[in-house]
């Protein structure tokens, strides 16, 4: 099975390429250079030329403040990108496995939210990845939309690095603590994935729209507690971290309040593997202060 994986700079492309793929799928990685998901027009005959068997999409434009004013490209890259990659797998016949977000939901659920449930984006962003999960559902029967939540790697613009380089030169850090949800490891992510692409290949898909995250869920104030935590016996010191209303950090696009995703049509479909998301973020830590 040859697997076309987009965004192979980003943190879930890159946790794809960076895993040994079980034996009979082959995993080819297209950058931007290769596959412009801002340029429509060219997608059939860039996927055409790679001949996959499935297309893995975690590419997308992901700068969520900036999206509030880069609206036009954003919607391009997240709407008419996917969009165009749903037509010429439709065309080759061939499946597609495209990364959404729970930030297509208001947040003002109380309960983890089922991929079924009403979606109503907060922001650009939101709106525009919601805008690509409908076009794809539109244009081609056989895909597979999994929306995944606040993700973080060894590499990569995340949370997890940001509160490392932060906490360093800082005593005293004041975080949001009162947006709910579940970080999840990209490389976990990855797994998932290729659990998901190994069942395929035994004959046992999953199709439709599902959620993928770690288990459990915190705040961004209790994800920081725990990655000074555990870099602390490393640090010699761990920083003070102050709980702040989302009133107090204003941001250009809003975030949901809570967007738990409730995993459990995945997992009722097929095996992936998932570990809880303080473990995860330990492990993760633990590479980062390890390189460093
Ligand atoms: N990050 C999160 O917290 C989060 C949360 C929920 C869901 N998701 C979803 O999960 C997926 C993976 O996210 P991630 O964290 O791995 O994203 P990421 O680290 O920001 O990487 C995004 C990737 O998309 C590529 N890309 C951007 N514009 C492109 C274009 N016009 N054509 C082709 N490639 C383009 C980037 O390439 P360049 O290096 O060339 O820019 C990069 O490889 C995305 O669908 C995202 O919406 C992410």
């Amino acid at each position: 099975m040859r697997v076309l994986v987009t965004g192979i700079s980003g943190q879930v492309g890159g946790a794809l390429m960076s895993v040994t793929a079980p034996a009979g799928i082959t995993l080819i990685g297209a950058g931007r250079d290769k596959l412009d998901l801002s340029r429509p027009g060219s997608i059939a005959e860039a996927v055409s030329a790679m001949a996959p068997d499935i297309v893995v999409n975690p590419a997308a434009y992901t700068a969520v403040d900036q999206a509030e004013t880069e609206r036009d490209l954003a919607i391009v890259v997240n709407r008419d990108g996917p969009a165009a990659l749903a037509e010429i797998c439709g065309t080759l016949g061939i499946g597609l496995i495209h990364l959404s977000t729970d930030y297509v939901f208001d947040g003002s659920g109380a309960r983890p939210y089922l991929p079924n449930d009403p979606i109503a984006p907060l922001g650009v962003y939101g709106a525009s990845k919601e805008a690509g999960e409908a076009a794809i559902r539109d244009r081609l029967e056989d895909h597979l939309i999994l929306r995944t939540a606040w993700v973080y790697a060894v590499d990569g613009k995340n949370f997890v690095n940001t509160m490392l380089r932060v906490g360093a030169q800082r005593d005293e850090l004041k975080v949001v603590a009162d947006q709910h949800g579940t970080p999840t490891a990209a490389e976990d992510i990855a797994a998932a994935i290729l659990a998901i692409l190994s069942a395929r290949s035994a004959g046992s898909g999953v199709s439709g729209t599902h959620h993928y995250t770690a288990s459990g869920a915190t705040t961004w104030h209790g994800l920081a507690e725990a990655v000074f935590a555990r870099a602390e016996p490393v640090w010699g010191r761990r920083p003070a971290v102050q709980a702040i209303p989302s009133s107090e950090y204003p941001t250009p696009a809003a975030r949901p309040a809570y967007s738990v995703l409730d995993n459990s049509s995945l997992d009722n479909a097929v095996a992936v593997p998932r570990r809880d998301w303080r473990a995860a973020a330990e492990a993760t830590v633990d590479l980062i202060l390890q390189r460093t």
